[in-house]
C-alpha cells in the first residue's frame, strides 16, 4: 500500500508529490521545489519515512528544483530524463524503468512534447503528468524544445491509453484543481479533443509570456 500526499508551492503553483511504501517507509519524492523543500523533509521525517528517491518530471523554467539539494542532504538518488540535458550527479531514466521504493516502485513513461525530456510516473493507478497533461490543459510548447505535435502524440497515445480510471495529478494547477482521471481528460480537455491539426494551431498562437523566472531557473536546473 501506498501512503500519498499531494502539496502545493503557491508561487509557482507547482504540485510536489510523496508517496511511501506503508510497510517498509521507504519513500519518493515528485517535483519537490527549492522553497518548500523543508516543509517536504519535515513530512518526510514525520511520517517515518525515508527518502530512497527524488525524481522531477522535467527540467522546470518556472521555479527551482529541489533535485541537487535532496541529493546531498539525504543522500537519495535523483533522478531525470536521459533527454533531459542535464548535467552532473543524476541518474538518466528510460521508459517502462522501475523506481522501486520499498515493495512499490513507479513506472517511467516518456511523454515528450512541452519538453524533450518531460516523464510522466505511474503507480498504483494514479499518473504523474508534469506538465504533459494538466486538468483540462496541457503545458506549453513554444520553448525548452517543446513540440506540439508531439505532445498531443504523448497524450491522445500514450496517457490516454491508460485505464479511464487512473487518476491524473498534474505538474501545476492555476485554478484550484488537485487532480482529475484519464477518462475525465479524454472527453473535456478542451485542447487534447481537438484534431492534431488543430491542437498544433492552437498551441502556435497561445501567445504566452515567458514564465518569469525562466533565466534562473533553467540552468539552475540542468545543473545537479
Ligand atoms: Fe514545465
Amino acid at each position: 500500500m501506498i501512503e500519498f500526499r499531494q502539496l502545493f508551492e503557491k508561487e509557482s503553483s507547482t504540485y510536489t508529490y510523496l508517496l511511501a511504501d506503508a510497510a517498509s517507509r521507504e519513500a519518493v519524492l515528485i517535483d519537490s521545489v527549492l522553497e518548500t523543500v523543508e516543509r517536504d523533509l519535515k513530512l518526510v521525517e514525520e511520517l517515518g519515512a525515508r527518502l530512497m528517491w527524488a525524481i522531477d518530471t522535467h527540467v522546470h523554467a518556472d521555479h527551482l528544483s529541489s533535485l541537487g539539494l535532496l541529493g546531498k542532504r539525504t543522500g537519495c538518488r535523483i533522478g531525470l530524463s536521459h533527454r533531459s540535458g542535464a548535467t552532473g550527479k543524476f541518474e538518466p531514466l528510460h521508459e517502462g524503468q522501475r523506481i522501486q521504493f520499498g515493495g512499490e516502485a513507479l513506472t517511467v513513461f516518456e511523454t515528450p512534447g512541452h519538453t524533450q525530456g518531460c516523464l510522466s510516473y505511474l503507480a498504483d493507478g494514479r499518473v504523474f503528468t508534469g506538465d504533459a497533461l494538466l486538468v483540462r490543459g496541457c503545458g506549453r510548447t513554444d520553448f525548452q524544445e517543446g513540440d506540439a505535435g508531439q505532445l498531443f502524440d504523448s497524450v491522445t497515445k500514450k496517457l490516454f491509453t491508460l485505464p479511464d480510471a487512473t487518476r491524473v495529478y498534474p505538474g501545476h494547477d492555476y485554478k484550484g484543481f488537485m487532480s482529475t482521471s484519464i477518462g475525465e481528460e479524454k472527453r473535456l480537455n478542451p485542447r487534447l479533443t481537438k484534431t492534431r491539426d488543430e491542437f498544433i494551431t492552437l498551441m502556435a498562437n497561445l501567445k504566452l509570456d515567458p514564465p518569469k523566472r525562466v533565466n534562473e531557473a533553467v540552468p539552475f536546473n540542468l545543473t545537479l
